[in-house]
């Protein structure tokens, strides 16, 4: 996501409001965004009506005519809804207008449909349970923020509806096309999850589990950061060493996940489990409560081992990815003490199994 406007505090104001939902670089003028954008290609750009050396309008004319810029979505941000600007903006490629004063909700819904045009796009051309299993997902995982904000308690039924062509998909091996359709979504935390739900499916479904425990695992993977959702993109993907402070923060998101989910009354155990204890270690070095071997549940080490794993292979702002063989080496020679290895051998056969012309997801 990118922000070009030549007004400060302008700039300052987008990128604030969007800062919980993407990450986002800003441009002052033209000749650095179109450098900028040209490297970084963002999914979206959002663009100002005064963009240095001239307009907004001439600015988007001008990223039209570069060939790696000329479809990306752009929504243009209108100072006061002049029907000519609004006009000349469509004319030159934007794919939508707002205009101030918005409301938050207003720019968030703006961006997030241009995103999911460029999304389902994609997923389209996906086998039919990784394209369902991802929509699927998607739509549940959106709504959890208006239950969220709502104080409502999440229904089991509904996020186990939503895994269900997710666990199918990996039944069926449909499941690389979802790990590979996830890649690119620009919802980090939704994406992770998924990651995190698919691989817990997978690792369920090829030890023996039935149908009922693989969608369990699934919904676990899928609410298992829940807690996120409070915290500010800018402290989730901070490129720096995190200070105390945010690390505090960082963490506050499992025991919100925990009251979140013990809202709802009908919430499987191994759930509030997987949640709970996903940072556990069996060495005690995890948190939140520093719980040690036997006290950690069965479900929270499977979810453990997948969490690290799909962490440490994914490419995050902050570090590369790694490959998948040189994290499973890591988590088995320098991890020994801190998560169990007799799952970690399995995931680790599973995953070597199935996914042998693919060492990462
Ligand atoms: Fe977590
Ligand atoms: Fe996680």
């Amino acid at each position: 996501m990118a922000i070009v406007d030549g007004n400060q505090r302008h700039r300052e104001q987008l990128s604030d409001a969007l800062l919980s939902f993407y990450a986002v670089q800003t441009y002052g003028d033209s000749t650095n965004a179109l450098m900028g954008l040209g490297v970084t290609r963002p999914g979206l750009v959002l663009i100002g009506e005064y963009v240095p050396p001239s307009s907004g309008v001439n600015f988007l004319r001008a990223m039209r005519c570069e060939r790696e810029l000329g479809h990306t979505p752009v929504v243009f941000v209108s100072d006061n809804g002049d029907p000519s600007v609004l006009s000349a903006a469509l004319s030159a490629g934007a794919d939508d207008c707002i205009i101030k004063p918005y409301r938050r909700s207003a720019l968030v819904k703006s961006i997030s449909a241009q995103l999911n045009i460029k999304v389902e796009r994609a997923w389209r051309e996906l086998p039919p349970l990784a394209r369902n299993a991802l929509q699927d997902t998607l739509t549940f995982y959106s709504s959890i923020a208006d239950i969220f904000d709502q104080s409502l308690p999440i229904q089991y039924g509904a996020v186990a509806e939503s895994c269900a062509a997710l666990v199918d998909a990996v039944t069926t091996n449909e499941f690389p096309a979802i790990l590979e359709g996830i890649r690119e979504h620009d919802y980090i935390t939704y994406a992770h999850s998924v990651r995190v739900a698919t691989l817990l499916a997978l690792f369920g479904h090829s030890i023996g589990l039935p149908r009922p425990q693989q969608i369990l695992l699934a919904s676990g993977g899928l609410l298992h950061d829940v807690g996120k959702i409070s915290i500010r993109h800018s402290i989730l993907n901070k490129t720096e060493k995190l200070t105390d402070d945010e690390w505090v923060i960082i963490r506050s998101h499992v025991p919100a996940a925990v009251n979140f989910l013990r809202a709802s009354p009908d919430m499987p155990k191994g759930i509030v489990a997987i949640a709970a204890q996903h940072h556990e270690r069996l060495d005690g070095s995890g948190y939140p409560r520093g719980l040690a071997g036997g006290q950690l549940n069965e479900l929270a080490r499977m979810a453990a081992i997948v969490d690290i794993f799909s962490s440490m292979t994914d490419q995050r702002v902050y570090k590369p990815k790694m490959a998948a063989e040189g994290v499973l080496k890591v988590m088995t020679e320098e991890m020994a003490g801190q998560i169990d290895q007799d799952l970690l051998h399995r995931f680790r056969e599973v995953f070597l199994d199935t996914m042998p012309a693919k060492p990462t997801p």
